[in-house]
Formats: C-alpha cells, sequence, structure tokens
C-alpha cells in the first residue's frame, strides 16, 4: 500500500510561508498585487478565479479581478493587458484559459510583460525554463515537482513519463523533470503501448484529462504518481463527483505514493501562483 501525498497541507505550508515574506515586503512599502483577468462565464473558470482571489487576499496581497464580457475584442482585451502592465500596484498578471475563439490566446499571453507573467506562459519565459535561465515556472507543474521531490529529492537517472502534451502541464513538466536529470518521455494521444510505456515510469505524471484511464496495472510497483487530472463525473441522482486521470484505489496498491483527486495537485496550482508573484512584487521592488 503505498502513500497519500497531501497536497493540501503541502499547499498551505507552501501559502504561509508566502505570507510571511508578503508581510516582510509589505513593511517595505510594496504589497505584492495581483490581477486576475476572466473573459466569459465558464463556471469553472469562475470557481478557479474566485478562488484564486481569494487565496491572495489570505496571504495580503492586493487581488484585482477583471471580468470581461464573452464578446470582449481581442483589441480591448490588449489594452487591458497592457494597462495592467504599466500599473505599479500590479506584480503579477493572469489571464484565464481558455479565451473564447475569436481571440489569440498566444498573443495575449505575450503581452503580458515577462516579469509580471506569474503563470510562465510567455515565450520569453517557455524559452527561459527550456535552456535552464531563471524564469516563471507554470504553476501546475512548479507544484507537482514540489510534491515529487519531498517524496524523493534525488532524481537523476529515473525515468519520468509525462502523459500529456498542453503548454500548461505536459511540456513544461518534462522540461521541469529534464532540468532534474530524469530520463523524460513525453506520452500522449498518438503514443503506441501506453500501458507497458507507463509501466516503465518511476515517476509518471498524468495530465490528459480523461477520468480514471490510467488504470492500476499500468503503474509500476514503488512508482511516484501524480496527478494532474480533474475530471467531474457523474454518480446518479443527478449528483457528480471529482476524479483524476489515474484509477486511485488500485493505483494506490501499487505506487509508492501517489497524488489525491481533489487535495493533490489542485491546492498546489494556487499556491505556485502565489509563490510566482511574490517572486514577481520582489523583484519589481528592487
Ligand atoms: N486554465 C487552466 N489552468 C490554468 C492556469 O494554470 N493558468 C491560466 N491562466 N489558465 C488556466
Amino acid at each position: 500500500m503505498g502513500a497519500r501525498i497531501d497536497g493540501k497541507m503541502k499547499a498551505q505550508a507552501v501559502r504561509a510561508a508566502v505570507a510571511e515574506e508578503a508581510a516582510k515586503l509589505t513593511a517595505k512599502g510594496t504589497v505584492p498585487g495581483l490581477a486576475v483577468v476572466i473573459v466569459g462565464s465558464d463556471p469553472a473558470s469562475q470557481v478557479y478565479v474566485r478562488n484564486k482571489g481569494k487565496m491572495a487576499r489570505e496571504a495580503g496581497f492586493a487581488s484585482f479581478t477583471h471580468e470581461l464580457v464573452a464578446t470582449v475584442s481581442e483589441h480591448e482585451l490588449l489594452e487591458l493587458v497592457r494597462a495592467l502592465n504599466n500599473d505599479p500596484a500590479i506584480h503579477g498578471i493572469l489571464v484565464q484559459l481558455p479565451l473564447p475563439d475569436h481571440i489569440d490566446e498566444q498573443r495575449v499571453i505575450n503581452t503580458i510583460s515577462p516579469a509580471k507573467d506569474v503563470d510562465g506562459f510567455h515565450v520569453q519565459n517557455v524559452g527561459r525554463l527550456v535552456i535552464g535561465e531563471r524564469g516563471f515556472v507554470p504553476c501546475t507543474p512548479l507544484g507537482c515537482m514540489m510534491l515529487i521531490k519531498e517524496q524523493q529529492p534525488e532524481l537523476a537517472g529515473l525515468h519520468a513519463v509525462v502523459v500529456g502534451r498542453s503548454n500548461i502541464v505536459g511540456k513544461p513538466m518534462a522540461s521541469l523533470l529534464l532540468r532534474e536529470s530524469c530520463t523524460v518521455t513525453v506520452a500522449h494521444s498518438r503514443t503506441r503501448d501506453l500501458p507497458e510505456l507507463c509501466r516503465s515510469a518511476d515517476i509518471l505524471v498524468a495530465a490528459v484529462g480523461r477520468p480514471r484511464m490510467i488504470g492500476g496495472d499500468w503503474i509500476k510497483p514503488g512508482a511516484i504518481v501524480i496527478d494532474v487530472g480533474i475530471n467531474r463525473i457523474e454518480t446518479g441522482e443527478g449528483k457528480s463527483r471529482l476524479v483524476g486521470d489515474v484509477d486511485y484505489e488500485k493505483a494506490l496498491d501499487v505506487a509508492a505514493a501517489i497524488t489525491p483527486v481533489p487535495g493533490g495537485v489542485g491546492p498546489m496550482t494556487i499556491a505556485c501562483l502565489l509563490k510566482n508573484t511574490l517572486d514577481a512584487a520582489r523583484q519589481l521592488a528592487g
């Protein structure tokens, strides 16, 4: 029986440390400021954005939320981003994704000042991560790496399999694991014999968005399993619940340690967003 990795507890510790540092920075005259921009009214995005604002305030940050209608023009959105770039009270800017189809997502992201890009999605920060320069690292993979390293501080030579190749999770996760000298395989929907590949993973990161796709018999005994999936499934009588991309109960028997859903990676994402925003505030304050 493996260990349940408590992301909620770890996230609380990260947030407490961030709050302590934020108080010191505030005493020196800089209140860390986070601006969150949401376009449209996707309920899941609204929940995330509300949570980000709440956690930011709890850490002693100034939190600014900009809610734009789904029909907003790309030009108007870009103007808002430019205004936030020039606002000295703002140190971190997050534009919640996905954006409506008529808006070029990467153009919006690349308009954010790289120094305020606390999501780490600007092409400049992506490039820095890949070549190993200091920059902002995307929050979800950063949180995953903190959880992995708490289980296993030395990762050199381990085989890491990342299932999923998104810009938000899969690709930056692979870069982070490579930076730790893992042998990294990025798998995706076209990968052949995925179960066999997963069984060769010392570290398995699942980020595909398909409920319980990864079975217990896909896990190498003693592996560390990080489940990034957050899938809502119907349980009958109009009720639903959240499950990950991994069959948690089965995998728990085989793995050394595994993150649950909810309570694993999710809370770490927001904690890392606050950490990145604190770092941005410190750097911008000099
Ligand atoms: N949508 C889903 N995850 C994220 C994230 O980490 N950042 C932003 N901006 N949007 C998201």
